[in-house]
């Protein structure tokens, strides 16, 4: 079996690779991915649709955005997907013009709420220290059948050299999942947070969601300009003055 990294075709692989999405954030069973791709009621038929509004969605993201570039790693013998990684490649600042996203994946009341505080809270450090160009990843994944392949390593490969072609940084949010794939990576820590979000009287609306989400931890991790970071030596351009 070979793994192997291509481009995407927009036009036909989102179905595909927001199956492989679900399949990869269920297993473990990761609640954060429900704040991006809840799945709203139960069973079988409340599933396939999650899975297949996350492929419009996946669609119109890239469609939309400029700065989007996917990739997938295929299974040669198969044809499968067996992975795939979203990544921003910003020739500016992104935060530049204000970013806010419309969570328009969750009803109009209290727990779309909930969600937009979440997104806020988990912007918040990269919107602070990452206002330069640079690549971002947004989104990388491996299907469980294929894990320890070195399929996310592929992505992560293809990543590390853009930025370095490009002479820019590369920041990540990093679950407790993929962080020791970003530590082997040498990727540093910028700080960890706790997505909790408040709000006087909660409503059933927004403690449903907050069942659901649950308040999950993140690390923002970077790699400097060319890759290499040494404590107390490396240069943080946002420490600058
Ligand atoms: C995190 C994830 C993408 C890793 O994908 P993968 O294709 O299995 O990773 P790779 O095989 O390319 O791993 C490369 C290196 O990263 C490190 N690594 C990856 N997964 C690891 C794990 N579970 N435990 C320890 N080290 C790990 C290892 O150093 C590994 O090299 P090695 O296998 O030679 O020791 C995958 O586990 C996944 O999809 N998880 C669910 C979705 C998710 O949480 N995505 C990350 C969002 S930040």
């Amino acid at each position: 079996m070979t793994l192997k990294l291509l481009e995407i075709d927009p036009e036909t692989d989102f179905p595909d690779i927001s199956r492989c999405m679900f399949e990869s954030h269920e297993t473990p069973v990761q609640p954060f991915f429900q704040a991006f791709f809840p799945t709203h009621g139960h069973g079988d038929q409340a599933r396939e649709d999650a899975i297949a509004e996350g492929a419009a969605r996946l669609r119109s993201w890239h469609t939309e955005d400029p700065t989007s570039y996917w990739q997938k790693v295929v299974d040669t013998s198969t044809g499968h997907i067996a992975g795939a990684a979203l990544w921003n490649i910003c020739k500016e600042d992104p935060f530049a013009e204000g970013h806010q996203m419309e969570v328009t994946w969750f009803p109009n009341d209290k727990s779309r709420h909930f969600v937009e505080q979440f997104l806020q809270i988990y912007e918040e450090p990269r919107a602070r220290v990452g206002r330069r160009p640079q690549v971002y990843l947004f989104i990388l994944f491996t299907h469980p059948n294929y894990r320890r392949q070195g399929a996310a390593q592929q992505c992560l490969n293809w990543g590390m050299n853009k930025a370095d072609e490009m002479g820019v940084e590369m920041f990540l949010d990093s679950t407790p999942v993929g962080k020791p794939l970003y530590e082997a990576n040498k990727f540093h820590v910028i700080e960890k947070t706790v997505i909790i979000p408040q709000v006087d009287n909660p409503d059933e609306k927004w403690k449903e969601a907050e069942k659901k989400i649950g308040h999950p931890t993140w690390w923002l991790m970077w790699r400097p300009v060319r890759g290499h970071y040494e404590e107390g030596v490396t240069m943080k351009p946002w420490e600058k003055n």
